[in-house]
């Protein structure tokens, strides 16, 4: 499992609009010295003036150690963290983050072929201009509303020129999912962010293809409504610690650890951001988290401790 994260300060050094409702945020350390390292497709949280934690995907340059940047598209109807981000932070302003992070790593195979969905063009710029850097093949299908709700098209064409195609669904319609499926028969690895209808129907395409191990995800919220906390009681045996803790009915293993005193470390609690991956020695997980891939969660070495659970009255974790 990570170690606790620390929270450090920056301050917001750019911020500018990108599209419609989409902005950005330029973040430098308060003294201008180098930041964390972090690798394409990771993330960091944002901790809001409020108590909102919200992670966004970093879609800057790995190799400015000085800059993080990310992209914050303005959801009128979610639970107020864009809202906050667009409606009362400042230029200059302070503010408290955690990480980077990666749970969406970018493999060392290529070629690839990447597919953005709205502001899930984030963490995808990143990756493009990683496999660039690798002098690897790569291509973009980034898909929109509309042109002008689409963040980052000339920075995206500068970075990739005709490998990036942009469509937007007013003007050409929605992706052509069959296409992307064929591309990873013809062996590209598939990296996608983005809606959840985006996201489903290219799981579901892949899945029935025999192709989940060529398709990567990362998604903003759960896939289903997360239900951590339903289930058995269960007894969890941490290895290293030498301990055991009771999980009860109507608990999540995640709060019955810190219950029980054993620090967790956790950013979305939604099975969407890996942070709380652990590992899983002995027992059989029952995965309800939307990070996992089929054959992850076949192997049931590791699992989300925030919202998954046991199909065996005992788990034992390397806690
Ligand atoms: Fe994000 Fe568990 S805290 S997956």
């Amino acid at each position: 499992m990570s170690a606790l994260a620390e929270a450090f300060e920056v301050q917001i050094t750019g911020l500018r609009l990108e599209a419609e409702g989409v902005i950005s945020l330029e973040l430098q350390a308060p003294d201008r010295q180098p930041l964390p390292a972090w690798t394409a497709g990771a993330h960091i949280d944002l901790l809001l003036p409020s108590g909102l934690v919200r992670q966004y995907s970093l879609c800057g340059d790995p190799e400015d150690r000085r800059r993080l940047r990310i992209g914050v598209l303005l959801e009128a109807n979610g639970r107020g963290g864009s809202r906050e981000v667009h409606g009362a932070l400042r230029l200059g302003q302070t503010l408290s983050i955690r990480g980077p992070r990666n749970a969406f790593a970018l493999g060392a195979e290529g070629p690839y072929l990447f597919v953005a969905g709205g502001i899930g063009i984030t963490p995808i710029m990143a990756m493009a201009r990683e496999a660039s850097r690798r002098g690897a093949e790569w291509t973009l299908l980034y898909g929109g509303r509309s042109r002008r709700s689409m963040a980052f098209i000339d920075e995206l064409q500068a970075l990739g020129g005709g490998r990036v195609e942009i469509l937007p669904a007013d003007e050409v319609g929605l992706l052509d999912l069959d296409a992307v499926v064929a591309s990873a028969a013809a062996g590209k690895q598939v990296y996608s962010c983005g809606p959840a209808p985006l996201l489903d129907a290219l799981t579901a395409r892949f899945s029935e293809a025999g192709l989940d191990e060529r398709l990567h995800l990362e998604r903003f919220a759960p896939a289903a409504p997360v239900a951590g906390a339903a289930g058995d009681s269960l007894r969890v045996i941490l290895a290293r610690s030498g301990g055991e803790v009771e999980v009860l009915p109507g608990c999540t293993i995640m709060a019955a650890l810190r219950a029980a005193g054993h620090a967790v470390a956790s950013s979305c609690e939604q099975g969407v951001c890996g942070m709380c991956e652990t590992r899983v020695l002995d027992g059989v997980p029952d995965h309800r988290d939307s990070l996992l891939t089929e054959s992850e969660r076949a192997k049931g070495n590791v699992m989300m401790l925030c919202v998954s659970r046991a199909l065996t009255p005992t788990l034992t974790l390397d806690l």
